[in-house]
């Protein structure tokens, strides 16, 4: 997993802002801690070979879909979604996934899957709500939103729901 991730990363560099990139991008620690938050990771194996993983934290109320990563010689063949589709086929949940808003081929790949773009201001909620990120990263991220989570949002502007009882 610890090699995948750090593998798949390297696309990041030269992309993400320069002060969020490391080398390696999650360290044995970081990952380790992950997992103690309950981040569970889910691979995929191709002839005995792991080829890409990705994680599903329980919210409570959402769930999210967390570091998904495919080796670089692997990307592009199917394996991100086929582990994208089981993963959303394991919760009831809305779910929201959180990305670099630089990370356009993730952007894509998220969108391809019926994801779409939270606004900035929901973003910056979401994010300081249901993840634990450093701030710098809130500014410098995405949130993309599948329908359930999109139709669970009441809408804003004139309407607005009332209690006719009260
Ligand atoms: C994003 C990622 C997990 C997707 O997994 P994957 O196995 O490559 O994706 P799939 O083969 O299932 O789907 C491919 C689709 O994703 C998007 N995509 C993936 N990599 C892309 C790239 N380098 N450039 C443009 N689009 C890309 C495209 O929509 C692509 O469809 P296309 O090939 O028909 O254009 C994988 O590419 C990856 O690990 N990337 C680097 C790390 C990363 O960005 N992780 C996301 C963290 S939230």
């Amino acid at each position: 997993m610890y090699d995948i991730i750090n593998d798949a990363a390297t696309a990041y560099r030269g992309v993400i802002p320069a002060d969020r990139w490391r080398n390696p991008y999650m360290s044995r620690e970081e990952l380790d801690h992950e997992i103690r938050d309950g981040i569970i990771f889910w691979g995929y194996e191709e002839n005995g070979l792991l080829t890409g993983v990705m994680g599903i934290q329980d919210r409570g109320d959402v769930t999210l879909i967390r570091h998904a990563y495919v080796a670089t010689e692997h990307q592009r063949k199917g394996v991100g979604a086929s582990l994208l589709s089981m993963l959303l086929g394991q919760t009831d949940n809305p779910v929201l996934i959180g990305t670099w808003a630089d990370a356009f081929w993730a952007v894509k790949f998220y969108e391809k899957h019926g994801f779409h773009t939270v606004s900035p201001e929901e973003k910056d909620r979401l994010l300081r709500r249901y993840w634990k990120i450093p701030e710098r990263q809130v500014e410098t991220s995405v949130v993309l939103a599948d329908k359930k989570y999109r139709n669970s949002v009441p809408h804003t502007g004139n309407s607005a729901f009332r209690n006719i009882h009260a």
